[in-house]
């Protein structure tokens, strides 16, 4: 539901007041962001199907692999912490609303490094760093402070479905953009900023959100080219007010091809207009729900206020554990792990894709990293969640995410043949009797 669409609740009609009073539109007891925030989504149905039906095989859910979680670092890490008692103290108590320093001073080293931002202190770089429990909260309180309902945010077409939820929660309006194989488009963004200032909406846009590296859901990566060009765009049409990039890096540690790219932060020279925000669900373990972002000055007191009304703090004790995982150097060789079972598992599902997608026509570009492989279906298949292609899956036993999920309702137009297929919680054989299934459900609807 959009800002623009909402109407309150019952008030078609009026009741007599119990003191006889003249009739007064009755009200909804909820706010319109409740309104806004909708029923429940239609994700979460097809979560709960794949719970009632356990003998499905999910290719949808973006888990992580239960096999490669970091029990064993996880249970050093624990050791070490749990061996000193004043630090487990400082564990098991409030903290501060931004989080703990020593990680934050650890993330900033680590950041620094990897973009090559040498010219940095990592105690000043720190100082703009703010840990949540996951990155999503960090998403939401961003997104909060900068949008008013009806305003903007600019998308690569498909999304991180969840964000888009989120944009619209907050009575905003996720409007996609063009993207390929080399991320969101910048011509396409800049003819979305000018359409948007034709129609006199160009103060409305507030931001650009992107999933710099190995997208959700097409594990797309924005070229070097197009990231300089983006910091460009937004420096250029920052006009009646600043356009921020919001940059999410949830999967750039999972890298199974190439070099690591700087990222747009880095290219914002003095990171006033880019939000980098990053996470250790992905590269670590969501359970302990660590994330954290780096925030452009303006937006530091806005989104630390906010998050200070909301928890003062995310939890201590798993700030420490990932601190401790860190100072003991237990991430980077865990990281390595991953990289090559997941690596192991994205060629497997490109072999079986090949051989049972590919002759129905099917198409798609291999990813150089993340959990996802974006399919796309000959024209004329529709593979939505009402459509008959996704009854045939689940009466195949096999679930996927329809693409259709991961568009925003405004901009780019949905085609109807996308689709995503996850490789993190799957076993090997589980991705190949999967995609073996959908490739049956795809035959019979081509029939
Ligand atoms: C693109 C993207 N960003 C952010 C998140 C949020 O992850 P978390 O809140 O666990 O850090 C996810 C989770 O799937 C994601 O896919």
């Amino acid at each position: 539901m959009n800002a623009t669409d909402i109407e309150t609740e019952d008030s078609a009609e009026p009741t007599a007041s119990a003191s006889g009073e003249a009739p007064c539109a009755r009200r909804s007891p909820l706010s319109l962001r409740a309104a806004w925030a909708g029923g429940e989504a239609p994700i979460s149905r097809l979560m709960a199907r794949t719970l009632d039906r356990p003998e499905l095989i999910s290719l949808a859910a973006g888990f992580v692999d239960p096999n490669t979680l970091p029990v064993g670092p996880t249970l050093a890490a624990l050791k070490r912490l749990t061996a000193d008692e004043e630090r487990l103290r400082a564990a098991l108590q409030y903290g501060t609303t931004i989080g703990l320093s020593s990680l934050r001073r650890q993330l900033a080293e680590r950041l620094i490094a990897a973009d090559g931002r040498d010219d940095l202190d990592p105690d000043e770089l720190a100082g703009r760093m703010v840990l949540s429990a996951g990155s999503n909260p960090l998403l939401f309180l961003i997104s909060d402070a900068l949008l008013d309902p009806s305003d903007i945010v600019l998308c690569a077409a498909p999304s991180y479905f969840v964000y888009l939820g989120l944009a619209g929660g907050l009575g905003a309006r996720a409007v996609g953009v063009e993207s390929d194989d080399d991320g969101i488009v910048p011509e396409a963004v800049e003819d979305e900023l000018r359409r948007r200032n034709r129609l006199g909406e160009g103060s409305r846009v507030k931001a650009i959100y992107v999933t710099s590296y190995y997208d959700n859901p097409a594990g797309r990566s924005i070229s070097a080219r197009r990231r300089d060009q983006l910091i460009e765009i937004a420096r250029r049409w920052s006009r009646e007010q600043t356009i921020f990039l919001l940059e999410d890096a949830a999967y750039r540690e999972l890298r199974y091809e190439g070099d690591d790219e700087p990222s747009l932060w880095s290219r914002d020279s003095d990171g006033s207009r880019t939000a980098y925000v990053g996470t250790f669900s992905k590269s670590f373990s969501p359970g302990i729900r660590v994330g954290w972002a780096v925030l452009p000055p303006q937006l530091f007191g806005p989104v630390t206020s906010q998050k200070g009304h909301m928890d003062f703090g995310s939890p201590t004790f798993n700030q420490y554990l990932v601190d401790t995982v860190l100072r003991e150097g237990l991430y980077d060789p865990h990281v390595e792990t991953l990289r090559q079972s997941y690596r192991g598992k994205l060629d497997v599902m490109i072999e079986v894709v090949a051989e049972h997608l590919g002759p129905l026509g099917a198409r798609w570009s291999r990813p150089r990293g993340g959990l996802y492989l974006w399919v796309e279906l000959p024209e004329g298949i529709d593979t939505g969640l009402n459509s008959s292609l996704f009854q045939r899956a689940l009466d195949e036993g096999v679930l996927y995410i329809p693409g259709e999920l991961c568009y925003p309702s405004e901009g780019v137009q949905r085609p109807a043949g996308g689709l995503r297929l996850c490789f993190g919680i799957p076993s090997i054989r589980q991705i190949c009797d999967g995609v073996a299934a959908l490739g049956r459900a795809i035959k019979r609807e081509q029939a």
